[in-house]
């Protein structure tokens, strides 16, 4: 028997190409990682805080969901500070291809369940690319402190993504939320495969 522990863990072994923006991380610069990541901080905290409004009778999810909000908005402020000591401003928010793509993927009509359950899934995955990118950054910036820095978020992150899962399979059946991640991760790797193509970077 497969406990919970080891099947979240099966799903989160992602079949997945590393996500290109994150590969060449001599070439990006400090102002480009913080401003991006800032703003990747921000989405999460109000995607959080939209899923609350959109699902306010969903009990669990929107007690699980509150404290994300602060953490996420927590982590904000975290990186701000980090621009803030190194005189950069937050500067303007990129184009996010990678998640628009996502969106773009999400089913539009359906049953609320359906639709329930592609906004887990998106955020499950978002946060298992945001995981994936911090751990790249712990592990290649060449500042120590940096590194450290990236390590906290890489944990954190994870959690995220366990929680999404685990959110998912609370409201929807467990077979049908497996079938239907297979099919995100799929698509998702291929989103990213085609951002790789295209040389697509972090802007
Ligand atoms: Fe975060
Ligand atoms: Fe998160």
């Amino acid at each position: 028997m497969e406990t919970n522990a080891e099947a979240q863990r099966n799903i989160l072994g992602l079949q997945l190409p590393t996500d290109p923006r994150w590969v060449d991380l001599a070439g990006i610069s400090m102002q480009e990682i913080l401003t991006d990541h800032a703003y990747c901080e921000q989405k999460a905290a109000t995607t959080c805080i939209s899923l609350i409004q959109r699902y306010s009778s969903y009990d669990k999810m929107v007690n699980e969901l509150a404290p994300i909000v602060t953490e996420e908005w927590g982590h904000f402020r975290l990186v701000l500070q980090e621009l803030k000591k190194r005189q950069l401003v937050l500067g303007k928010q990129r184009k996010d291809e990678y998640v628009n793509q996502l969106i773009a993927f999400q089913v539009k009509g359906g049953s609320v369940e359906d639709r329930f359950l592609d906004q887990m899934l998106t955020m499950a995955l978002i946060e298992a690319r945001s995981c994936e990118r911090f751990k790249r950054l712990s592990e290649g910036l060449p500042d120590a402190y940096m590194r450290n820095f990236y390590r906290r978020f890489m944990e954190s992150e994870a959690g995220h993504y366990a929680l999404f899962i685990e959110l998912a399979e609370f409201y929807v059946n467990k077979e049908k939320v497996r079938n239907r991640w297979k099919e995100w991760l799929e698509y998702e790797a291929n989103v990213i495969n085609n951002l790789e193509v295209r040389g697509d970077r972090i802007h």
